[in-house]
Formats: structure tokens, C-alpha cells, sequence
């Protein structure tokens, strides 16, 4: 008893002299923010994993009380400044992803969770090519049939007059698109009895797990004691469809090892590519690839989803935004079948600038992404940030900023279709910035454009009583999640007769 009180003691005693170190003596003492934030990582675990995925909007508040740059926690600096992030996270310059806060997203093998610069090159030049804007284009053809494997659930509901969950078709389409380029066979999770709905529990679960795991790491090496018996008897549903999910990945990398190298380029998958263009092969490589297509999978879901979901919702919101739409969409006289042109959509003007405002409105992906600059001290105004220290920037609170997006919580595309509109889409980053940016975003804009398009000109859409609130981001965990009982975006729809 004794012995504990003492260790207890030993234990506050040790914590308290953190906290001083944190707030007096630590090279970050001079950033503004909440003391409780400097002094330890509890603040921060609060809102992330108790609140789940709530910092952003605290971060929003820390803001507005001490200026651009706050410390948000005893590490690490988070800037709001649109003009020194696009200055700080260009391409140019050789930053490294902070470890801590990414290595829960898919391991350390995976590109997206590589922290030095010069290994992430490497690691994205295998795939990067396969990614352009070239190679997209020979891929529509697969994102029409995707749609229209959607649109043939569309047309039972048609003829049912039942209430349709968009949000649900939205996110296996996007599902379905990335793994068709990314493995070897697709998820095929449009023809799943749920709709995708086990998927989608996983993904969650993912997502919370691994921000939990963030504070919680020190705890791994007891769970991985746990019997197991006893630890599959705590697994969740979610988490038995995300070992599902796991292990359905695993066979698709098996597969793609097992065929080898392939001379004949043409119709490879982006894992197949990577195989090829992959020369250092070590006992890792079968890892590595996983994490690969763990991390696309993870990637390239949720964030298109919902990204679909939220811009659908604002064009059935504003009537005249809907009505300017479909008046454009019908005088171009899209025909969708494999010869699509995507570059006849994307010229457009309207078209593109509801998807650039519902790219604004979105937030893919809501959560602060942090960088290091390892080798000099960066200067913010009148604040010297040391080397090494993780500076972080949120997007979404860019896209917010009423500075440059006057009245920003309203849909309005025509923000995008002014003489100086070019100038403030560089203020535009839900793809994220510099050598980091989304290489899956030609991809997810192709998808959007098509998706978006076929739907207005074949359906007529009515919102069935969904709200902001059922749409909203209210949980960025690296991904974005509306509040735990959202609806989703809930629809009826009718055939359009075209003439
Ligand atoms: C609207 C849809 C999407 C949004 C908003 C989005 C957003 C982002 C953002 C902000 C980042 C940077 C993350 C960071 O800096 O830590 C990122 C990275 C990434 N995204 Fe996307 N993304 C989307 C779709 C996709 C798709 C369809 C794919 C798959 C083809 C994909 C694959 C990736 C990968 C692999 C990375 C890591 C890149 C790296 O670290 O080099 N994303 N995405
Ligand atoms: C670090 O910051 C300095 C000063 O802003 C900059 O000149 C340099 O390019 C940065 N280093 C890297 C590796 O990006
Ligand atoms: C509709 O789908 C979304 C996301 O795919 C899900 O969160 C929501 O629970 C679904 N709504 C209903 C009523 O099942």
C-alpha cells in the first residue's frame, strides 16, 4: 500500500514537472494557445477520442481566441494562414510527415504514413504515373459501368417510389471505382445485399480505432498478450468485417505476387504496377503492398462518398443552382457509354464550378495534416518555429475563412465563375498541398463529374427530409463522418423523361 502511494506520488511528481517543462522551459513556450493544450497530450486526447474527432473545431476556437498560429499541443504548432500554407507545404520543398500522428493510417510501409521525404518519393514514383490525368481517361469506361450498376438499384426505387439511401449507393460506387483500379477484381460492393453497409461499419471503426491508437500506442503490446480467445470474444461486428476486409486484401497481394511481373502492360491493376516498377523487393515487399492496398481502399472511399454525397445535397438545396445544372447538362447531350469524353464534361463551366464549391464544402478529409521541416527553423511572422518541430494546417478551416470565401456556409457556384476566380482557387485544397497532394484526385474528380452529371440528367431527386446535420462532417477522424445517427442522404426519386 505503502509502496503504491509513493509510486502514485513519483507518478504526479513526474507529470508536474512535464508541465512545467511544456509551458516554461520547452522551444514552444512562446506560441500562444490554451496551457491546458501545451501542458499535455490529455487536452488533445479529449476531444479526439472521447468527442471523437473533435480537435479540428477546437482548433477553430483556439484560433479565433489567439490569432494564426496556436500551439495545439506540447509538440506541435497548427498555422491558419491560406498564404503562408500554400508558401510552407509547396512542392518544392522536402518535408517530412510527422510520424506519430500518421503512422496509425496503414503502417509505416504504406505512402500515405512514410515520414521521410526521400523514401516517399521513392515509394509514390511506383505507382504516380498510373495516376495522371492520361491514364485516368482510359479508365471511364469503368466508371460508367460502376454507375451504372448504381443507377440499376436507382431505377428499382424508381419503380418502388421506396426512400433511397444515397449516402449508401454513393459509397460503394466510390468503393467499387478505387479497388477496380487498384486490385486485381473489385469490391463489387453495389451488388452486396447491404449495400456496403458491413463495409462502411468497418471503415468507422477503423478510423476511430487508429486515432484512438494515436494516445492509446503504449497499450499494444498488451493487447498483442491477450489470449486469443478471449480477444476474439471482444471483437465487435465492425471490427470482424474489417478482419474480413483485411484478409480479403491479402489475397488480392497474394495473387498479384503470385502472377509475378507482367511484360504486358495494358489493363494491369495499380498493385500489378507497383509490383513491376518495384525493383527492391525485400521480405517486407508482401507487407508493403498490403499496406498499399489498405491505405487506397481507406483513401479513396469515404472521401469520394462523401464528397458525392454533400454536393448532392447542396444542389437539391438550392433550386436555382439545380435548375442552372440540368438546363447545361441537357443542352450538352451527354452520352454515357463507354466512349464518354471526359473532357467534354469537365469543359462545362457550370458543371465544374458546383463540383469545385462542392470540393469546398466537403472536407474529404477535415482533420489537421502536420509536416516537418527537419533541417531549419521556419520563421511565421514574428514566431520562430525550431527545426523539427510539426507544423500542422486544416483545410477545411481555409475553406471556411470568410476573408476569401464571403458568406462561406452558402452553396454558390457562381463564387467560382467570376473574372478572378483563378486566383482564389489556389485557396482551394481539399486534395491536400505540395509533395503529399492526393494522387488519387484525378480519380475522385473524374468519378464526381460523371456521377454528378448522369444522375441529374436521368433522375429527377427529391430530398426526403435529410438536413445539414444528417451530412455535415461532425467527426473528422482522417476521414470524414456525419453525427453517429445520421440518415444519410435520404432520397425519392423519378425516371426524367428525356425528350
Ligand atoms: C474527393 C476525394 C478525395 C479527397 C478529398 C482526398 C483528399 C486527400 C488529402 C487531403 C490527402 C493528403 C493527406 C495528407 O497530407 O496527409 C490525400 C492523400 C492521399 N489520397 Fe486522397 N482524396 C480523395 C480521393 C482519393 C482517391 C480516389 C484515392 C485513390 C486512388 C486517394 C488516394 C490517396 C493516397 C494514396 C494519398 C497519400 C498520398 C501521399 O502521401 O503521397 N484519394 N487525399
Ligand atoms: C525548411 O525551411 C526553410 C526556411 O523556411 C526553407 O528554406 C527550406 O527549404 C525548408 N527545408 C525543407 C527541407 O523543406
Ligand atoms: C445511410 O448511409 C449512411 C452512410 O453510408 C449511413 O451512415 C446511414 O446509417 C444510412 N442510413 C440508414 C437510415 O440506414
Amino acid at each position: 500500500m505503502f509502496l503504491l502511494i509513493i509510486l502514485l506520488c513519483g507518478l504526479c511528481l513526474w507529470q508536474l514537472g512535464q508541465a512545467c517543462y511544456h509551458l516554461w522551459l520547452s522551444p514552444l513556450s512562446h506560441i500562444p494557445g490554451p496551457k491546458w493544450a501545451a501542458i499535455s497530450l490529455l487536452y488533445e486526447f479529449y476531444y479526439e477520442v472521447i468527442c471523437s474527432g473533435q480537435y479540428t473545431r477546437e482548433i477553430e476556437n483556439m484560433h479565433r481566441i489567439y490569432g494564426p498560429i496556436v500551439r495545439v499541443n506540447p509538440y506541435e504548432v497548427h498555422i491558419k494562414d491560406p498564404d503562408f500554407c500554400i508558401e510552407h507545404f509547396s512542392p518544392v520543398k522536402k518535408l517530412d510527415k510527422y510520424g506519430w500522428w500518421y503512422r496509425v493510417f496503414g503502417g509505416p510501409w504504406s505512402t500515405i504514413s512514410t515520414e521521410d521525404h526521400h523514401v516517399h518519393k521513392t515509394r509514390r514514383g511506383t505507382f504516380q504515373n498510373f495516376l495522371a490525368p492520361r491514364m485516368v481517361r482510359g479508365f471511364v469506361p469503368t466508371i460508367v459501368e460502376k454507375l451504372k450498376g448504381a443507377s440499376a438499384i436507382m431505377d428499382r426505387h424508381v419503380r418502388t417510389g421506396n426512400v433511397l439511401n444515397l449516402s449508401n449507393v454513393y459509397r460503394c460506387m466510390a468503393a467499387d471505382v478505387v479497388s477496380a483500379y487498384v486490385l486485381p477484381t473489385s469490391l463489387n460492393l453495389l451488388e452486396s445485399d447491404d449495400l456496403g453497409e458491413e463495409f462502411q461499419s468497418s471503415l468507422r471503426f477503423f478510423f476511430e480505432t487508429a486515432t484512438s491508437m494515436r494516445y492509446l500506442g503504449f497499450m499494444e503490446p498488451i493487447i498483442t498478450i491477450i489470449p486469443s480467445i478471449i480477444f476474439n470474444a471482444m471483437l465487435t461486428q465492425p471490427a470482424k468485417a474489417l478482419i474480413r476486409l483485411v484478409r480479403k486484401l491479402e489475397a488480392c497481394v497474394d495473387d498479384v505476387i503470385q502472377k509475378g511481373p507482367d511484360m504486358d502492360k495494358s489493363g494491369l491493376c495499380l498493385l500489378e504496377r507497383i509490383n513491376n516498377n518495384e525493383h527492391e523487393k525485400d521480405e517486407m515487399f508482401r507487407e508493403r503492398l498490403l499496406q498499399e492496398a489498405e491505405q487506397f481502399i481507406v483513401a479513396g472511399s469515404e472521401t469520394t462518398g462523401h464528397t458525392l454525397a454533400v454536393t448532392t445535397f447542396y444542389i437539391l438545396q438550392y433550386k436555382n443552382v439545380q435548375e442552372k445544372l440540368l438546363q447545361e447538362l441537357i443542352n450538352a447531350d451527354i452520352v454515357f457509354d463507354g466512349n464518354l469524353e471526359i473532357t467534354k464534361l469537365q469543359a462545362l463551366p457550370y458543371l465544374s464550378a458546383v463540383i469545385t464549391e462542392g470540393l469546398r464544402f466537403s472536407h474529404g478529409v477535415g482533420s489537421r495534416l502536420p509536416r516537418i521541416n527537419k533541417s531549419s527553423e521556419v520563421q511565421y511572422k514574428q514566431w520562430r518555429i525550431p527545426a523539427g518541430v510539426p507544423i500542422s494546417m486544416t483545410s477545411r478551416l481555409h475553406h471556411e475563412d470568410a476573408r476569401l470565401f464571403p458568406e462561406p456556409y452558402k452553396f454558390s457556384p457562381d463564387r467560382w465563375l467570376q473574372a478572378d476566380s483563378k486566383n482564389l482557387k489556389k485557396y482551394l485544397s481539399p486534395f491536400g498541398h505540395g509533395s503529399r497532394i492526393c494522387p488519387g484526385m484525378h480519380l475522385a474528380i473524374y468519378e464526381i463529374n460523371i456521377a454528378i452529371a448522369y444522375i441529374f440528367t436521368h433522375y429527377t431527386v427529391i430530398n426526403f427530409d435529410t438536413t445539414e446535420a444528417d451530412l455535415v462532417s461532425k467527426h473528422d477522424l482522417g476521414a470524414p463522418f456525419p453525427k453517429q445517427d445520421s440518415k444519410g442522404l435520404q432520397v425519392t426519386l423519378r425516371a426524367r423523361v428525356t425528350e
